[in-house]
């Protein structure tokens, strides 16, 4: 359906991999502006409970999904830390894993894919997923997002994700390319890659994927930047992993990163970088452009299971 000019416009404004760069003025910057839901995609701290304390306690409707570092020291030991747990039980009900959202204002409901994701072909600890999850493989995995959006009360989605999907460049500048160790190569998540390719298969619509831990700045080559805004047909794919998200400025000033999306009758209506000050004011806004891929998705397998250890 066509946006009427008396549907709402909603605000999702995210907050890309934090690393431990979480200032006062964030949060005022969140509390002032008051988005219809603030966004997380991960990689808080490196298992910093105290980090994953300051975010669960904003005051203002947020969704989470923890990503790779949330559970560094859990993925060492193949076993959930006390450390991770009490992450996940400050969460609550607002780290989105396998869960969705209903965000009626925007007209979407909001999915949370895999937590913890590393990228690529593996898990790194099926034990730990299956731990906390009940799950093990790639399959039960993609499984576990599909069932979430089944419970969906809209037809336009957005996911969260702390990984992109399979399927959007092997090149290390790629969305979600890998760009460390022998460059080259998709590594994106083959779960979410499945998952979207049987959403869209019983007529629901992706109409973004939000996620980051595949950093703007590239290993190889070095001083490279990653493309961070795609779109491929209908559906937009945002990689909020500006890091480290503050950044200094020529006046002594420092400003920190967030993605504004705006949202009306279930379609994006707007997507804008946002730096805002020691003050939390926003300083500038500027609308990123959007590199367009082929819409013609080659399928992913989906018999190739991909939990080997790389
Ligand atoms: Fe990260
Ligand atoms: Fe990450």
């Amino acid at each position: 359906m066509p946006a009427r000019p008396s549907d709402p416009i909603a605000t999702l404004t995210v907050v890309g991999d934090v690393h431990r760069w979480w200032r006062p003025a964030d949060a005022t910057f969140l509390e002032r502006t008051s988005p219809d839901l603030s966004l997380f995609v991960g990689d808080l701290g490196d298992e910093d409970v105290a980090i994953v304390r300051a975010i669960a306690e904003l005051p203002v409707p947020k969704a989470v999904i923890l990503g790779n570092h949330d559970a560094w020291q859990s993925f060492g030991r193949k076993a959930a830390t006390d450390r991770l747990r009490e992450s996940l039980h400050l969460l609550g009900d607002d780290h989105l894993a396998y869960a969705v959202r209903e965000v009626p204002r925007a007209g979407i409901s909001l999915i949370g894919a895999r937590p913890f994701s590393w990228g690529g072909q593996s898990l790194r600890s099926p034990e730990l997923y299956d731990e906390i999850y009940g799950i093990h493989t790639m399959r039960q995995s993609a499984a576990a997002i599909v069932d979430a959006a089944r419970n969906a009360q809209h037809r336009d989605l957005v996911i969260l994700a702390h990984n992109g999907p399979l399927g959007l460049g092997d090149r290390s500048h790629d969305v979600f390319g890998k760009d460390f160790g022998k460059p080259g190569g998709d590594w994106g998540d083959r779960d979410l890659a499945l998952a979207i390719q049987r959403i869209e298969g019983f007529g629901l619509r992706v109409r973004a994927v939000i996620a980051g831990h595949m950093h703007h700045k590239l290993v190889h080559p070095r001083g490279g930047e990653r493309t961070r805004f795609v779109r491929r047909g209908d559906t937009l794919f945002l990689n909020a992993a500006y890091v480290p998200r503050v950044r200094q400025t020529g006046n002594g000033d420092e400003q920190s990163y967030f993605l504004r999306t705006r949202w009306q009758a279930g379609q994006c209506i707007g997507v804008e970088e946002v730096w805002v000050d020691v003050h939390g004011d926003e300083r500038e806004a500027t609308a990123p452009a959007f590199v367009e891929l082929d819409a013609s998705v080659p399928a992913i397998d989906e018999s190739v299971e991909g939990d080997g250890q790389e």
